[in-house]
């Protein structure tokens, strides 16, 4: 079926270091936009979970807080940007990471990969929530996620009302193998050498906006909505 150009969003880029709120504000742009989250995380957790050979390979660097090796990822992006929910726009959220990851997203966009308009919508709106160093390591330990849908919840900053328990769906909430205290520090120190440099990438692009990620949940994500309708005036949000 033809794609309604109209109604592009393109793709959104959340950057920001663990703890910033990119899946917190993913899941408020996709039910905003009608459009999906693609968090690499998630994608490499589920292979993980299912035990696949990609999953066998990245459970162990993950548990390092490390950044698995970038011809895996590629495989499981581009797989999940073939989907049919990715015509009108997507987010993704923790792609890419590195400068490398950077460069071959704007390869896969310029050759248009499965037939999309030839639009201007098509470049990337980069957004990078900013979130103070001790802010972050408060959120990461306090953070807890509901096993069934990963409604994300945090013991010290958003409780949930019963105690261990997802106010949405009933489900029991746990804690991500990788909000360890040790874990936290290596993948703070893997976004500060990796990961900070592709904000200057996009900067150098005349692409890059930011926010300011310490203001409560509510008001960062009225800011995200302001910059993705100033960048794509006719985005047509769910009012
Ligand atoms: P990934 O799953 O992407 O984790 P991350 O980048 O470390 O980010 P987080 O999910 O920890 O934080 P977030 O910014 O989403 O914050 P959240 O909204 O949950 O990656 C995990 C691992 O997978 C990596 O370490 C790596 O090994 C691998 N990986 C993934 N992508 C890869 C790639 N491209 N290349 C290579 N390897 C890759 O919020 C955090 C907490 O704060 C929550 O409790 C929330 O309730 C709270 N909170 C959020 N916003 C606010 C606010 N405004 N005020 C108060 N509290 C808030």
């Amino acid at each position: 079926m033809a794609v309604d150009t109209s109604r592009i969003i393109g793709p959104i880029i959340l950057l920001g270091a663990p703890g910033a709120g990119k899946g917190t504000q993913a899941k408020l742009i996709a039910g905003h936009y009608q459009i999906p989250q693609v968090s690499t995380g998630d994608l490499l957790r589920d292979n993980v979970t299912r035990g696949t050979e990609l999953g066998k390979t990245a459970s162990s660097i993950m548990a390092r807080g490390e950044l698995v090796p970038d011809d895996l990822v590629y495989g499981i992006v581009s797989e999940r940007l073939r989907e049919t929910d990715c015509d009108r726009g997507y987010i993704l959220d923790g792609f890419p990471r590195t400068p490398s990851q950077a460069g071959w997203l704007d390869a896969l966009l310029e050759d248009k990969f499965f037939d999309k308009p030839k639009d201007e919508k098509w470049h990337p709106l980069v957004i990078r929530i900013d979130v103070d160093y001790n802010e972050l390591l408060l959120r990461l330990t306090g953070r807890r996620i509901c096993l069934a849908n990963g409604h994300i919840y945090n013991i010290h900053l958003k409780p949930p009302c019963k105690d261990a328990i997802c106010d949405k769906d009933g489900s029991q909430l746990v804690i991500r193998d990788d909000d360890r205290e040790e874990v936290i520090r290596e993948r703070l120190l893997a976004y500060e050498s990796q990961t900070r440099p592709v904000a200057e990438y996009y900067a150098g692009r005349g692409r890059l906006v930011s926010v300011d990620g310490e203001l409560p949940v509510e008001q960062v994500s009225d800011w995200v909505f302001r910059e993705i309708e100033r960048h794509n005036p006719h985005a047509p949000g769910q009012k």
